[in-house]
This record gives C-alpha cells, sequence and structure tokens, in this order.
C-alpha cells in the first residue's frame, strides 16, 4: 500500500456509513475496515474485556497495515475504550460517541432519545457526556442489542416487519417519553436509519455522528505530513474480518459494491 492507509475498527458492519463518507471526502487514500467479526457483538461485554478485545484488534491493525489514524467507529468500544488507547498507542485516534452534543445544541432542553447498545447506554462515559453537554436536557436511554444482531446477520436487507418487531419497544418507550429528537448512538442503526425515521414520524429528528465524525477524519488526515503525493489512480481498499468463518453474505454484497479486497486478520497485510 503506497500511503499509510486509514482504519476503521467496529465489532461488524457498523462503521460502513463512516467508513463510505470518508472514503469520499479522500478519495487519494487507502481505507482499511476491520470488522471485529469474531468478538461481536462488542454490546453486550464487560468493559474490561472489550478493552482488551479492542487494544488487540488495534494492535493488530498497526501491525499488518501501519495506519496513520484509527477511527474507532463504534460507539460501544469508543465510550469504553477510548481513553485506554489513546494513552496506549501513539497514532491518531478519531472516536464515534452518541452524538448528545449536536442534539442539545440543535433541540434544546430535549427531552432528547438516544438508542444504542446495552453497554453505551450503562457507560459512566455516556452519563459524563450528557452532564457535560445537556445538563438541562432530560435524556430518554433505550438499549436495543436484538436490532444490533438483525443488522448484523443481514446488512439493510431487513424486512419491514422484522424491524417493525424488534424496534417497536424502544419506539414506545421514546414515543411516551414525548423526545423530540432521536440520537442514534449505535452504528450498526444508521444502516436502517430511513425506517426509525419513519417509525418515529417527521415530528421527531433523527441526530448521528456521520458528518461530524468525517469532518474530524479529514483534518486528523490533513495533518499528516507523512504522506507521499497522491497517486493518479484511488488506492486499493481492504475490508478485514476477525473470523476465520465463512464470509457472510452480508459481507460479500458490501466487499463487491465498494471494490474492497478481502482478507482474514491472520493472513496479514496484502
Ligand atoms: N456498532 C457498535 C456501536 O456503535 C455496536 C455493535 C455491537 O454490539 O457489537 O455501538
Amino acid at each position: 500500500m503506497a500511503s499509510r492507509p486509514i482504519a476503521y475498527l467496529d465489532s461488524g458492519l457498523g462503521g460502513f456509513p463512516y467508513f463510505d463518507a470518508s472514503r469520499r471526502a479522500l478519495p487519494h487514500l487507502a481505507h482499511v475496515y476491520y470488522a471485529d467479526t469474531a468478538s461481536f457483538p462488542y454490546g453486550e461485554r464487560a468493559p474490561a474485556e472489550l478493552s482488551a478485545i479492542v487494544t488487540s484488534a488495534v494492535d493488530r491493525l498497526i501491525a499488518d497495515f501501519d495506519p496513520m489514524m484509527v477511527v474507532v467507529a463504534c460507539n460501544t468500544a469508543s465510550v469504553v475504550a477510548l481513553d485506554a488507547l489513546r494513552a496506549t498507542f501513539a497514532l491518531p485516534f478519531v472516536g464515534v460517541v452518541p452524538a448528545i452534543k449536536p442534539a442539545a445544541e440543535r433541540y434544546g432542553t430535549g427531552p432528547i432519545g438516544l438508542i444504542a447498545t446495552t453497554r453505551t447506554v450503562e457507560d459512566p462515559y455516556v452519563s459524563a457526556l450528557i452532564r457535560r453537554y445537556a445538563p438541562e436536557s432530560r435524556v430518554v436511554m433505550v438499549a436495543a442489542g436484538g436490532l444490533v444482531d438483525r443488522i448484523e446477520r443481514n446488512g439493510a436487507d431487513i424486512s419491514a416487519s422484522e424491524l417493525n418487531d424488534v424496534l417497536r419497544g424502544p419506539i414506545a418507550t421514546l414515543a411516551t417519553e414525548r423526545v423530540r429528537c432521536v440520537v442514534l448512538g449505535c452504528t450498526h442503526f444508521i444502516h436502517v436509519r430511513n425506517h426509525v425515521q419513519s417509525m418515529l414520524g417527521d415530528g421527531v429528528a433523527l441526530v448521528d455522528s456521520v458528518e461530524g465524525v468525517t469532518r474530524q477524519i479529514v483534518r486528523v488526515a490533513g495533518a499528516d505530513n507523512s504522506q507521499p503525493s497522491p497517486s493518479p489512480s484511488p488506492p486499493q481498499s481492504v475490508l478485514v474480518l476477525s473470523s476465520r468463518a465463512e464470509i457472510p453474505a452480508a459481507y460479500e454484497r458490501i466487499a463487491r459494491s465498494r471494490g474492497l479486497l478481502v482478507h482474514r486478520a491472520e493472513e496479514g497485510a496484502p
């Protein structure tokens, strides 16, 4: 790989909206997406265990790809492990955390809804985010781990009735609390954004962090002086899967539609 790539890490396919947006913004750079499918789901793990899992995934990415930065494209991994990653490794990290700050800036004191994994809604990092950026707002948090599972199995190809079944409970809670906006605090959920919006209705805004995180990735890439001059043809980007199992159909589709080279973590760098 000629240039040092930007690496993205998630437990599965949740981080692709971030990967896609920054590939569009930085087409002259190579991008490596690491789906830690062997450790999926992150959202049901204890903090210490998850921190160790994420640290070893980053170790692997550094050994195999020497990335210029790592985007932790997963709210669960970011709230649990971002501080430890920054203290452990010398390269820059861009985290993805629930967009409480933009939601409070745009929709005032709320109430604000947050839909995320169990780990994220329970994590002290998120309570601190709320105290800091939305101290006046009531934030209603709901966990939707079942939705993460469905999306990981199918990508965005889930039937409307399956989505309705799994989202009915969380959406009813948010509706009862009369939230004005809902933060999508799990990257997997962005794949079914339109469906969530249709269940919430037009009166409730959906907020995610794709735009803000992409701006930050572009800023960090711009500050990196170690890059060779841009190559005339776009560099090859790579999808790495940590599981040894057969490549799931959803990943085959993702790789094909984006022209990505598929690798297994144990194979090392392409
Ligand atoms: N995509 C991850 C997030 O943003 C969570 C998925 C999982 O539980 O593994 O939180």
